[in-house]
């Protein structure tokens, strides 16, 4: 069976690539020939773990290729739309890149094809699709079948090869018995073990993705909320965290508190749904609190930042893309805090493990930015380090050397990586998100004895 993905994106290449490691022939299509280009030639244009590999080998044996053209849907029994489809100016979920490919898709399509939207689109979104398509026929006075599936995709970046290969789900909407026998045909390989797909309607189809990632939300937000009570009575949010997630109605995922969420999906599918929810003259004041609860939250180290340091300070930013193992730096809430130290007139030292050359394509220069090479080099010289994406080789840094390297002692933990106990110390005023330290802050002589204790027992 052969398969077409459209958009070589996060989506659309893990999407292909797993496909193609399955044994189904794969096209990947997209208009940007850039990019198509550098497939061709092996230039992999993300990161993601495993994902090279899958598709060095899978292009090895020809069962994926790469083009800008959209005549190969004339030999596939599936096309999968897996565009981009980001924020309108109004919050609304920008169709443009899903309606011009439903559009090439029309002027094109030969036979009886199946169209499965992977992209995450509002409710009715199959049936615009389905609309434009058949406009094409029209014009081109065919009449071919064509069934618009919704196939709304849960992979999460940074993990999105094995959330693809093992999902917990996939959902088809679909009202078509054709379609869905040829979406069963398909998954199956990836449901050996058990069969994990949801058949249902369309419109449910569409709204599960968006009710999905709402959820997420809304529970870390929830946290980031309850953090601020923490910091406020001097409770501690990880305990919190483990007395209400070892309540089986509840669970312990997603329910760490930090310095907000970003991302290329959240951010924008809770605005889609706001949006939605508008239209349809629905409350929306979930979405509202959860919205606000975020942005403030992005801004909160930069705060705690500015409480202590002042224009000419020096601040090393470890981790920048939105979340660790991935490059993706959409929605990032290291954006917001180098912003916000850059408008205080402070200087920033950036480092991330991958996610420098868009960092750089991002940020752009500035004569307050340094671009840093280690985490090391970031701490060069600087009166504080913020930690913003909590990548695991962040874990255990050279503490002697980070201490030695750097002219102040404060460290701002957006991510509750470290004991408190230990970061005094290793010699730090250590801030974190909902957690009373252990030592007072400043209290430099108990820091400096207990740094002391700690480097005499070193080699
Ligand atoms: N990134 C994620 O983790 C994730 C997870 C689940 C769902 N989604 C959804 O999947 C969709 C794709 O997300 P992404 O992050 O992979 O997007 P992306 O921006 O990384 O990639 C989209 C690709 O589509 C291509 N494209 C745009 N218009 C086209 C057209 N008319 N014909 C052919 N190609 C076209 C672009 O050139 C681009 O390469 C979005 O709707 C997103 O909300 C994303």
């Amino acid at each position: 069976m052969e398969l077409v993905v459209v958009g070589v994106g996060y989506v659309g290449l893990v999407s292909a690539a797993c496909f193609a490691e399955m044994g189904f022939k794969v096209t990947c299509l997209d208009i940007n020939s850039q990019k198509i280009a550098g497939l061709q030639q092996g230039v992999i244009p993300i990161y993601e773990p495993g994902l090279e590999e899958l598709v060095r080998k899978n292009s090895q044996a020809h069962r994926l290729t790469f083009t800008t053209d959209y005549t190969c849907i004339t030999s596939a029994t599936v096309c999968f739309i897996a565009v981009d489809t980001p924020v309108g100016e109004g919050g609304q979920c920008d169709l443009k890149s899903v309606k011009a490919c439903a559009r090439s898709i029309g002027q094109t399509v030969s036979h009886p094809l199946v169209v499965a939207t992977k992209s995450t689109v509002p409710c009715g979104t199959h049936a615009l699709i389905q609309s434009i398509i058949q406009e094409e026929l029209a014009k081109r006075k065919l009449k071919i079948q064509v069934d618009v599936v919704s196939n709304p995709e849960f992979l999460k970046e940074g993990a999105a090869v094995t959330d693809f290969m093992k999902p917990d789900r996939v959902i088809i909407g679909t009202d078509s018995e054709r379609a869905e026998g040829i979406m069963r045909d398909i998954y199956h390989p990836f449901m050996l073990s058990s069969d994990r797909l949801i058949i249902m309607d369309p419109l449910s189809a569409e709204l599960t993705k968006y009710a999905a990632n709402t959820m997420l939300a809304l529970r870390i937000s929830y946290m980031n909320w309850l953090s601020g009570i923490c910091d406020a009575t001097g409770a501690n949010i990880l305990n919190v965290r483990a007395g209400i997630g070892s309540d089986k109605r509840i669970g312990s995922q997603f329910l760490w508190a930090g310095a907000g969420f970003g991302g290329s999906c959240f951010p924008k599918d809770i605005l889609a749904l706001r949006y939605m929810a508008e239209e349809l003259e629905h409350p929306t004041h979930i979405i509202d609190a959860l919205h606000t609860i975020n942005s403030q939250q992005k801004q909160l180290i930069g705060k705690n930042i500015l409480k202590r340091h002042k224009a000419g300070s020096t601040i090393a930013i470890l981790g920048l893309s939105f979340k660790p193992d991935t490059d993706d730096m959409r929605e990032a809430p290291s954006l917001v805090l180098i912003q916000q130290l850059i408008q205080a007139g402070m200087k920033v030292r950036l480092f991330d493990p991958v996610a420098m050359p868009h960092a750089q394509e991002i940020v752009g220069k500035n004569s307050q930015i340094t671009f840093c090479e280690s985490e090391l080099e970031a701490a060069q010289g600087a009166d504080a380090i913020a930690l913003v994406t909590e990548w695991k080789q962040f874990r255990l840094l050279d503490w002697p050397a980070v201490v030695e390297a750097m002219n102040g002692r404060d460290f701002f933990d957006g991510r509750n990586q470290y004991r408190p106990e230990e970061m005094a110390k290793r010699g730090f005023n250590y801030f974190s998100i909902g957690r009373k330290p252990e030592f007072a802050h400043d209290d430099i002589d108990k820091v400096n004895q207990c740094k002391n204790e700690l480097y005499s027992q070193s080699p």
